[in-house]
Order: C-alpha cells, then sequence, then structure tokens
C-alpha cells in the first residue's frame, strides 16, 4: 500500500521526468508494459500478440535474472510504472517473484489478465497495486472471440479480486458483437471498478490484416466515443478523459486505423485547430516489451519488423532507436490517453492524477 508522501513523490518525479524529455531531450522511461511469457492458455481470435503471422521469429523468453536486470535499469531512468502483461501472465511460475522485484523497485505493478488463475495465486495478486481484468462484456459477448468459460473466469476473478479491495481495472475490446450493448460498462459500475475500451487494434501498419468483420467501421468507432463520452458524464467510472474522448469523437483523419507519419502533410494543414493533433510521445517513454526482449512504442506498432531488441542492444540504445520512429500520431484511444497524460495536457493530467489518488493502493 503506498503512502499518501510516496504518491505524492512519485507524482513529482513523473511530471519531472516528463518536462525533462519534453524540454531537454532526455532519455526516461515512465512507464513499461512487459510481457513475461509467450505462452497463453487462451487463443483469442483478435488477440494482437500472437497474431505475427510469421512477419518476426520469437526468441527465448528472458531469464528471471535478464527481467531483473532490466528492473533495476528502468527505476534508475525514474521508470514508476510497469505493467505485467504476457500471453499468460498470472499462470507463469515466476509471476510472484517478479512482482515482488518489481515493487522492490518502488515501480507500481499492474498485472494484465483474462482471470484465469487468479484465485490460485491470490496471495500474490494481492501485492499488486492494482490489476486489469479483461472482459467483453456479457457471457456471449465475452465467449465470442475469447473462448468458451473465459466469461465465467473473468467474473470469479472480478468478484474476488472486489472483495479483497484490489484496486481493478477492466477492459474490454470492442467488436461488432458487443457495441451495442457495453455491457461491461455495467459489471464495472457494479464492482466499482474503473474500466477502459478499445476497438480492435489492428497492426495494419506492420502488414497485418484483420478479418473486417470483427473491426468497426469509422462510423461505429465515432459513435462509440459518443456513447462513452455520454456514460462517462453520467457517472460510469471511464477510465479516459473527457478530453481524449471528445479528441477521438471529432477526430481529424480519415481512417482511425492509420497510423501517421511525420512529415505527413495533413499534420501542417490540421494544426491549426481547437483540438491540436496529439504528436506522440509514448515511443520510449513508455513503450512494450515483447517476452524475448523485442521492444514497441505501443501496441500498433507491436511485430514492427527490424523494432529494437534489448537483449541485443540493450535498454539505452534500444529507448533511443523507439526515439526515431518515423510515426507521428495514431487513432488508437488507450494510446493517446496515455500520450495526452504525456503530453501535459491539464485535463487528462487531472484525471489521472485523481485516479492515482484515488483508486491506486
Ligand atoms: C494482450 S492481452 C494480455 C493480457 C491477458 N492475456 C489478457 O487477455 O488479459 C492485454 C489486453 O489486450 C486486449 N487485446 C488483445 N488483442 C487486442 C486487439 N487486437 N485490439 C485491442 N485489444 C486487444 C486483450 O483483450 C487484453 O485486454
Ligand atoms: S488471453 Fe490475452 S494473450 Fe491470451 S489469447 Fe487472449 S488476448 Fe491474447
Amino acid at each position: 500500500m503506498l503512502s499518501l508522501f510516496n504518491k505524492l513523490k512519485m507524482s513529482m518525479n513523473v511530471g519531472k521526468e516528463i518536462i525533462l524529455a519534453k524540454y531537454f531531450g532526455k532519455i526516461v522511461s515512465i512507464s513499461i508494459k512487459v510481457f513475461i511469457t509467450n505462452k497463453c492458455n487462451l487463443n483469442c481470435s483478435y488477440c494482437y500478440p500472437i497474431i505475427n503471422k510469421g512477419i518476426r521469429k520469437f526468441g527465448r523468453n528472458m531469464s528471471k535474472e535478464e527481467l531483473f536486470q532490466l528492473f533495476d535499469e528502468l527505476a534508475k531512468l525514474g521508470n514508476e510504472g510497469g505493467s505485467s502483461s504476457g500471453r499468460g501472465t498470472i499462470d507463469e511460475r515466476r509471476f510472484g517473484e517478479i512482482v515482488d522485484y518489481v515493487k522492490s523497485k518502488d515501480i507500481l505493478c499492474e498485472a494484465i489478465t483474462n482471470g484465469y488463475y487468479v484465485a490460485d495465486k491470490i496471495d500474490e495478486v494481492d501485492k499488486l497495486n492494482s490489476i486489469c481484468i479483461s472482459i467483453d462484456g456479457n457471457e456471449e459477448e465475452t465467449d465470442y472471440y475469447r473462448g468458451r468459460g473465459c466469461y465465467k473466469k473473468a467474473m470469479e476473478a472480478i468478484k474476488l479480486c472486489s472483495e479483497r479491495g484490489i484496486p481493478t481495472r477492466l477492459h474490454s475490446v470492442i467488436t461488432r458483437i458487443n457495441k451495442d450493448s457495453l455491457n461491461a460498462l455495467e459489471i464495472a459500475k457494479e464492482y466499482g471498478a474503473g474500466i477502459t475500451v478499445s476497438p480492435i487494434i489492428t497492426n495494419e501498419y506492420c502488414g497485418i490484416k484483420y478479418d473486417p468483420e470483427i473491426c468497426l467501421s469509422r462510423d461505429e468507432t465515432k459513435e462509440l466515443f459518443e456513447r462513452l463520452l455520454e456514460y462517462k458524464l453520467n457517472g460510469y467510472p471511464i477510465n479516459f478523459s473527457c478530453n481524449t474522448l471528445k479528441y477521438f469523437i471529432d477526430y481529424p483523419f480519415e481512417d482511425y486505423d492509420e497510423v501517421i507519419k511525420k512529415g505527413d502533410s495533413r499534420l501542417k494543414r490540421l494544426s491549426g485547430r481547437k483540438s491540436k493533433i496529439p504528436l506522440c510521445k509514448r515511443m520510449y517513454l513508455s513503450p512494450e516489451m515483447e517476452a524475448d526482449g523485442t521492444i514497441y512504442p505501443c501496441a500498433t506498432l507491436m511485430h514492427a519488423p527490424n523494432s529494437p531488441n534489448v537483449r541485443e542492444m540493450g535498454l539505452m540504445e534500444s529507448l533511443v532507436g523507439l526515439k526515431d520512429m518515423e510515426c507521428a500520431t495514431c487513432g488508437s484511444i488507450t494510446d493517446q490517453e496515455l500520450n495526452s497524460l504525456l503530453n501535459m495536457n491539464l485535463n487528462t493530467v487531472r484525471e489521472v492524477v485523481k485516479y492515482f489518488f484515488t483508486s491506486v493502493r
């Protein structure tokens, strides 16, 4: 449990690191999502980590020692938050040791899970600062793409974490199946959890094609954001700021899936708009790392060929490699919310600070 003093200290450190990065070009790292394993007990049909399609050959998983060394280096770079993701995450045998090590470095630790094994590993889960549980809606909606039995396991985990007072966020992928009901919002409200949602991240940038039947059209995506804003204003615990939701309702580009590259003429043309285009700051500030050490700025760019690898290049050189990525902005709401924080948007900073002080232990 973090004391008020520690929360204040962490918030000020994050602010300081963002300013150093923004105005002085310093390489820092605010948060990282680490896939601690390549294995998963499920095979969700939309899963972006497994939809690699042979673009890149996975190396072996980072060893425990390599991961610990990475956390040592990240702590020195000012890293304050880490989420342990992964195809399996909690059933991974090293899960407890990794959580202990991350926390010993004063790095906030969240695990993202499909809900399986939460009950079996509840003592380790209890040490997390927060947990994120994936659930797409009611039983039919959740099991449609994630597989039979997933809803029940996710609900068991949500109930258990709620009973134990473990700060919980739900994450829901929105497809044609659940876009009209948004049932997961009701579950979040009932169990006092926060919720983030995302339309399918398509990895189009890396040449990967998703089944268009799963993905929302532009109009459906816009409508989703309009409804989310309405729900948020009606008190639903949606962890996106109004500011970010409004930007996505009035999204200035044709296609939410397009990654806009640096130097694109549209960026200049649209720069005078009231709601400014948030230029991507994620890059090295909050990357995602696969279990074999390959590192990407975000989920959208996962599987991009020639991405740096921490095991081969070391952390610093890999982060510098991310800084030079050619992308400028994109239409992924989860990434832009984080980006908006890294761009020090006051509305977002206020909401994130409120969430941190009230919902993270
Ligand atoms: C990659 S998973 C890893 C953690 C864990 N296996 C799970 O499913 O919760 C992290 C989150 O990404 C979501 N996700 C997977 N593929 C996605 C995609 N193509 N677009 C958007 N979200 C996706 C999952 O539903 C989950 O909430
Ligand atoms: S449970 Fe998570 S990692 Fe596993 S297949 Fe589903 S989305 Fe992917």
